[in-house]
């Protein structure tokens, strides 16, 4: 081997030095299993794609797989009395629903938890090496891990799942990938250099908001393609609402997921019409000379923006993305979710509708005299 191709992929190894190629899914810890397959089927327009139990000849849990295009979500529930249960059962007691796992598809899942564990991750599971299958977990903020999975293609989902006929996926509601998972925990600066000692992940972005109601500091580390984005919060006040998550959920954890889009329109109008809620956007939000002013020209309709109350944020020339929240999905007020559709070269995450948010709600406030 040519000291060239040495220096090249010692390059390549240090900005993927674990070989992450995406998120191969995300895994929730849930009070039940069926009740939540059920309303990620019916509400966001997910499909179930399999499923184990004790009767497939797995221990401690019941799991269904649901997802569309390349987003999987793993929604696990504890079951029996042996000892594979009780740590779902103690994840549930600490922290509510939430998520355990976002988990990482890697190229070679034990040459990654070796180099993990080099680079100063804590193996919280070892290898588990099948034909088909292979995955090892580091621990990464709170009690969230990641696991590093290699599978073969086209196999079932994990040993003991079985796969559940699926049908076509046709639905008005579209999603075609996770487009990043942000965290909340007590100090930013941790995991940023936790990201980047063991994922050779970048800083990409960071910003620092203050609306007067509620602050917090944000960086978004992720691989140097940019189809990993992962934000990362830090309370900056008293009454930040990071704050408040992270007494809720009793210590660091996922905080939103965003799933990108190919149509936010016509995605938010099924998603809607299913029962789903949320966030409301006052109508001063919409107030067309404050909002071309911001945003400029945009492919939708602002009747149609407004109508379906979606936030709208231009953050390139020529890129602008569109966005909303959902209100918080479990009995805790801790995890929701974010849909998201890009445009042009956008890679933001929607900074600007932090203050539009803000100044709208102060606009209609002052109308109603309460300013
Ligand atoms: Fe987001």
């Amino acid at each position: 081997m040519s000291n060239t191709t040495t220096s090249l992929e010692q390059e390549i190894a240090s900005h993927n030095p674990l070989g992450v190629k995406g998120i191969d899914h995300i895994e929730f810890i849930l009070d039940d299993a069926d009740k939540w397959r059920d309303y990620y089927v019916n509400r966001f327009g997910m499909y179930p794609r399999a499923y184990a139990g004790p009767e497939t000849g797995i221990k401690g849990r019941r799991a269904h797989i649901v997802g569309q295009g390349r987003v999987n979500f793993l929604l696990a529930e504890p079951c029996g009395d042996g000892p594979e249960a009780e740590p779902l059962r103690e994840h549930l007691e600490k922290h509510g629903c939430g998520v355990k796992d976002v988990a990482f598809r890697v190229s070679d899942a034990s040459a990654a938890l070796i180099e993990a564990e080099k680079r100063g991750a804590k193996v919280v599971r070892a290898i588990d090496d099948h034909e088909q299958f292979t995955a090892g977990s580091i621990a990464s903020y709170g009690d969230t891990i990641h696991t590093l999975i290699e599978r073969k293609p086209h196999t079932e989902f994990a040993p003991h799942y079985i796969n559940v006929a699926g049908g076509i996926e046709e639905s008005d509601i579209q999603f075609m990938m996770i487009d990043h998972v942000v965290a909340n925990v007590e100090v930013m600066e941790d995991w940023v250099e936790y990201y980047a000692r063991v994922f050779g992940f970048e800083t990409r972005r960071h910003f620092d908001i203050n609306t007067g109601r509620s602050a917090l500091m944000s960086k978004v580390v992720g691989n140097e393609e940019g189809y990993i984005k992962l934000p990362i919060n830090e309370p900056s006040s008293e009454n930040s609402q990071i704050k408040e998550y992270l007494d809720e959920y009793n210590g660091p954890g996922v905080q939103h997921i965003a799933l990108l889009t190919s149509d936010i329109i016509s995605t938010v109008k099924a998603m809607r019409q299913q029962g789903l809620e949320f966030l409301d956007i006052p109508d001063t939000y919409y107030e067309r000379e404050v909002f071309e002013g911001r945003v400029g020209e945009i492919d939708e309709k602002l009747e149609d923006v407004q109508k379906y109350q979606i936030l709208v944020d231009r953050d390139r020339p020529d890129g602008y993305l569109l966005q909303l929240f959902t209100r918080c999905v479990f009995a805790r007020p801790t995890l929701f979710f974010e849909v998201i559709q890009r445009k042009g070269n956008s890679d933001g995450f929607g900074e600007g509708n932090f203050t539009a948010l803000f100044e709208a709600i102060e606009r209609e406030q002052a109308r109603r005299g309460t300013l």
